[in-house]
């Protein structure tokens, strides 16, 4: 595993105290070879002892008996060239991080489909919400005509307590950094960016297309104040940061990333503190909407270690290469239905 953070040590735990199930579940016992991190002098918990802990990624990339790479570090580089020397290896990756994949991802999905292993990656949207199953798996059928909700859970916790407890804008982002909610560098929650990454995948998979960052339009909640708020609540609105994606009767797509008013008796307007909804719009099914945490430690934990049963199911039937999806990949793949 590379990276020991909020997530890291959330992986480390939820392997450990669920050894024996995961265990039945995959048919083999999940071993956690080595752990990188980058300060020796930080404490990491009961589940990650010193012995399992290194401080150079070779000791991880360069071990031929590791068969799968967590990348839980963030961040473009070096996390980037980390997936990309772990794939080249033969090694399947699962990852959280939605800046590389928004950025790179087209190059990684077709590196990891022409070496034919897997690169999982249902943790980087939306934590805990099995979204990105929902879309590759349930909803391969379907032709998706709308994707909108709340995706990033700082920026949702700190609109939430600025709200419900007429707290600072400072102070309720300190809040979500000491929840582990918040990225190593805040900016990209407040100011949209992490929205529009997860937008950029989530786009990309509900249209069957390749969707890139540059073609979202981006507002973040830095310059909502308190005053909005009390504005929005005067008319029946509350104030979310939303992501949004609809398929046009042109046939082009309508990418946002930015804060809406949304009626204060809405199931949107009920979503708070770290807690992500979306909402998705079936041509077949119609409405789905599925919440839950989507930041944190333990509920992105999980989805990290499901997608380890995943590609370690995979690497045991021999059918590697099966959780990549061809919509991220850079070849052209537009659904003739949209
Ligand atoms: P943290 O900052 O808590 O952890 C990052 C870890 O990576 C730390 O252990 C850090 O080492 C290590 N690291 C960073 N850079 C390097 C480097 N150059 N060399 C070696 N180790 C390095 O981040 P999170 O755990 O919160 O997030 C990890 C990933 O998961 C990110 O991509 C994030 O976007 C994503 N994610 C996070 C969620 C959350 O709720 N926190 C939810 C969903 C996805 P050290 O500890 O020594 O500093
Ligand atoms: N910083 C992110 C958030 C983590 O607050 O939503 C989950 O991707």
């Amino acid at each position: 595993m590379l990276g020991c953070g909020v997530v890291g040590q959330g992986v480390l735990r939820t392997i450990a105290t669920r050894r024996e199930s995961l265990a039945r579940r995959l048919g083999a016992p999940i071993e956690v070879r080595r752990v990188v991190a980058r300060d020796p002098d930080k404490e990491r918990g009961e589940h990650a002892p010193r012995e399992l802990l290194s401080f150079d990624p070779e000791t991880v990339l360069g071990d031929p008996e590791i068969d799968v790479v967590v990348e839980v570090m963030g961040g473009l580089d070096p996390a980037g060239a980390h997936v990309v020397r772990a794939i080249e290896a033969g090694k399947s990756v699962v990852t959280a991080n939605k800046f590389l994949l928004a950025e790179r991802g087209s190059e990684l999905f077709e590196l990891a489909e022409a070496r034919g292993v897997d690169l999982a990656f249902e943790a980087a949207v939306c934590g805990g919400i099995p979204v990105i199953r929902v879309l590759r798996e349930a909803l391969v059928s379907d032709n998706v005509v709308a994707l909108r909700g709340i995706v990033n859970g700082t920026s949702n916790y700190i609109l939430s307590r600025m709200y419900d407890e007429k707290i600072d804008f400072s102070v309720a982002l300190r809040g979500a950094q000491d929840a582990g909610y918040a990225e190593a560098d805040p900016t990209l929650d407040v100011n949209g960016g992490d929205a529009l990454h997860k937008l950029t995948i989530l786009a990309s998979l509900a249209f069957g297309t390749r969707v890139l960052p540059s073609q979202i339009h981006q507002e973040g909640i830095e310059h909502v104040a308190a005053i909005d708020m009390q504005m929005a609540a005067r008319f029946g609105y509350v104030i979310k940061l939303l992501a949004i994606a609809r398929a046009l009767p042109n046939g082009a797509l309508d990418l946002r990333v930015h804060p809406a008013l949304v009626p204060d008796d809405s199931v949107i307007a009920s979503i708070s503190g770290a807690l992500n909804a979306i909402y998705i719009e079936g041509e077949s099914l119609g409405p789905l909407m599925i919440s839950g945490y989507g930041a944190g430690s333990m509920p992105t934990a999980m989805s990290v270690v499901s997608d380890i049963v995943d590609v370690g199911r995979n690497l045991m039937m021999g059918s590697r290469g099966r959780v990549t999806h061809r919509s991220l990949a850079a070849r052209e793949v537009r659904d003739p239905g949209h």
